[in-house]
């Protein structure tokens, strides 16, 4: 496995294999990976001739205040994982090779799409990840990349900026990967004491009980978000920033089940931010 710090031999040896008519898929990560990024990696050795893995913590996606300078890093046992998924390339370079220039950088922002969820409460982010995630594809002109469902508005707003912009890089979404208790695996779990992580299986809990909710028929999409709200307070002491059940594809709030939703939550527990996320299959 090779390991690139910089940008032109990165482009060079994707280039390269591309050339050769090798599919390349490309997994986008911020490192401390866990079992929910390897299963991306596995998905694109599945799909793919070779694949990159990139590790960067990208410090434009961070508000003041949040936790940047506390983001979880593990690149010794990632790159060990890495190896052992027989990834091609790790690309894991330095800020100052992927942001060179002053303040005032070219960045991309995605309309709409961004505005709600998590857009809401962390102004700023998306432009940060879409304008991160923008160079990387222009750095490793893969063939495929892929991204986890767990960060759902995530996925939704890179969709919506590599068709707006005629990007010619194809996007897959993997599911999320839970642990046994139901927990969605996320980097930032590591922030949890023992007693916050028992708490924590009150997000998934809650929008399983939904989910069975609306299978045996309920419609009224208020009250399924209370019922989710009452179930996270119940739990103890939390900070719901949302709890929304939203158009799939558009994200926008929904008044009645008439297409394919999605229920979406963030909360914080300790100072840990936690996201998670269920599709509801909607009889059409
Ligand atoms: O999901 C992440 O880990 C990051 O937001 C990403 C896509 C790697 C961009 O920095």
């Amino acid at each position: 496995m090779e390991l690139i710090h910089e940008i032109d031999p990165c482009r060079l040896a994707i280039t390269n294999l591309r050339r050769k008519g090798k599919r390349v898929g490309l997994v986008p990560t911020m490192g401390a990976l866990h079992t929910g990024h390897l299963s991306l990696v596995r998905t694109a050795r599945d799909m793919c001739d070779a694949v990159a893995v990139s590790i960067f913590v990208n410090p434009t996606q961070f508000s003041p205040g949040e936790d940047y300078d506390a983001y979880p890093k593990t690149m010794e046992s990632d790159l060990e994982a890495c190896r052992l998924e027989g990834v091609d390339f790790v690309f894991s370079p330095s800020v100052i090779a992927m942001y060179p220039g002053d303040a005032d950088q070219t960045s991309v922002h995605v309309a709409g799409i961004t505005e709600g969820l998590c857009g809401a409460s962390r102004p700023g982010h998306f432009d940060g990840v879409t304008t991160v995630v923008n160079k990387l594809f222009n750095i490793i002109p893969a063939d495929v990349a892929y991204f986890g469902e767990k960060d759902y508005q995530q996925l939704m707003v890179i969709k919506r900026m590599v068709d707006d912009l005629n990007l010619p890089i194809e996007i897959v979404g993997c599911p999320i990967v839970r642990e046994q208790d139901g927990l969605a695996m996320s980097s930032r779990n590591a922030y949890l004491s023992g007693q916050q992580r028992e708490q924590a299986l009150c997000l998934s809990r809650s929008l399983m009980a939904a989910t069975e909710e609306i299978a045996s028929g309920v419609v009224d999409i208020d009250g399924l978000c209370d019922g989710i709200r009452e179930a996270i307070l119940g739990a103890g002491p939390v900070e719901i920033d949302y709890v929304e059940i939203v158009d799939a594809f558009t994200l926008t709030p929904l008044r009645e089940f008439d297409r394919p939703a999605r229920i979406c939550l963030a909360v914080r527990i300790g100072r840990c931010r936690l996201i998670d996320n269920v599709g509801v299959d909607v009889p059409l």
